[in-house]
């Protein structure tokens, strides 16, 4: 058996990840769940956005399920979702979009966004001085094998052929230069079997739009990962289409790349389609694949048949998705 900890979260969170679980429990026996609180009813309940019980939870299960937070703006509030990459040591951001929904004007896209999770510009290490603020940005060696060597091993292990390391090192020529050069050698030495490319990072936003086939798996660092991967989600028909993994040596939280919606929370209408297919990837990643294969099968066929959901001005909110996915779900062997 795996445990799961579940955390909603605020706004349409609760509701794509009551979706999931569901979707998840009809697809495998193999799952046990935890609940744990995040985001303002945990603020509510224990004073803490993330309180350490949940960090706990979240240590001792095999994974992670996250729905959504919303951002409070105040003088105490950190981000949960920053504090939990940090605690749990989640190098590795994965995201992969894929085009389920042939959209209008849209070009097909199929791409594996692998993002640093640890440094970056998210060191949030900003400091006030006479004239504005100066704001520290980090790169190592380290963080960047570590990404660089994960992108590796995550394309071949999923059949990929090319990565591209995307960066800015005409501007950031130390820090950025840093980044490539890591590439470089550790595809020299470790990825002669995968083909190797490098861009820039505002060309690679442009032809992630106009030619997304000119990508498959992308490598880079945590600021552009966090932009590519929403434009990549839009060129795919929206946020609601991007599931995300946070992983790491021994811990893991999946999640939509979506945020928490809170203008249409509560009104049924929240896609889980990001959150099925998170749930998809964790059952993949902790051994599970087949579970998780038609998991994503299931949603796949939703598309496929024609149905749209209320995001894309189709009729299906949450709970008729969410019906029709069960409904779509191939019998499993039994464990
Ligand atoms: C994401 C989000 C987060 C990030 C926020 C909520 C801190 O945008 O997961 O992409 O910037 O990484
Ligand atoms: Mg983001």
């Amino acid at each position: 058996m795996k445990r799961i900890c579940v955390l909603p979260g605020d706004g349409i969170g609760p509701e794509v990840v009551a979706s999931a679980v569901k979707v998840m429990e009809a697809a495998s026996d193999e799952l046990e769940f935890v609940h744990a609180d995040i985001g303002r009813a945990a603020y509510e309940r224990h004073g803490s956005y993330l309180p350490g019980e949940t960090l706990k939870s979240m240590r001792e299960c095999d994974s992670s399920l996250f729905g959504a937070v919303t951002t409070v703006e105040s003088a105490d509030y950190s981000s949960p979702v920053l504090t939990f990459r940090k605690e749990l040591d989640l190098y590795a951001n994965v995201r992969p979009v894929r085009s389920l929904v042939q959209i209008s004007g849209r070009p097909p896209i199929d791409v594996v966004i692998v993002r640093e999770n640890t440094e970056g510009m998210y060191t949030q290490n900003e400091v006030f001085d006479d004239v504005g603020v100066t704001t520290m940005r980090k790169v190592t060696r380290k963080a960047s094998e570590r990404i660089v060597g994960f992108a590796i091993r995550y394309a071949r292990a999923h059949g990929r052929r090319r990565l591209t390391c995307v960066h800015k090192s005409n501007v950031l020529k130390a820090s950025d230069g840093l980044f490539v050069s890591t590439f470089r050698e550790l595809m020299a030495s470790g990825g002669r079997d995968l083909e190797g490319d490098e861009q820039l990072v505002d060309s690679c936003a442009l032809k992630l739009v106009t030619e997304p086939s000119a990508f498959d798996v992308i490598v880079t660092l945590n600021l552009y990962g966090d932009i590519l991967s929403d434009v990549a989600a839009g060129v795919a028909g929206g946020l609601g289409f991007a599931p995300s993994g946070n992983i790491g040596d021994r811990h893991s939280v999946f999640e939509p790349a979506h945020g928490s919606a809170p203008d249409i929370a509560g009104k049924g209408i929240a896609n889980p389609t990001a959150a099925i297919l998170a749930a998809a990837m964790m059952l993949k990643h902790l051994g599970l694949g087949a579970d998780g294969s038609r998991m994503e099968a299931a949603v796949m066929q939703f598309y496929s048949s024609g149905h749209l959901t209320a995001d894309l001005g189709g009729r299906h909110g949450s709970e008729s998705f969410t019906e029709h996915v069960l409904k779509n779900l191939k019998p499993g062997p039994k464990h």
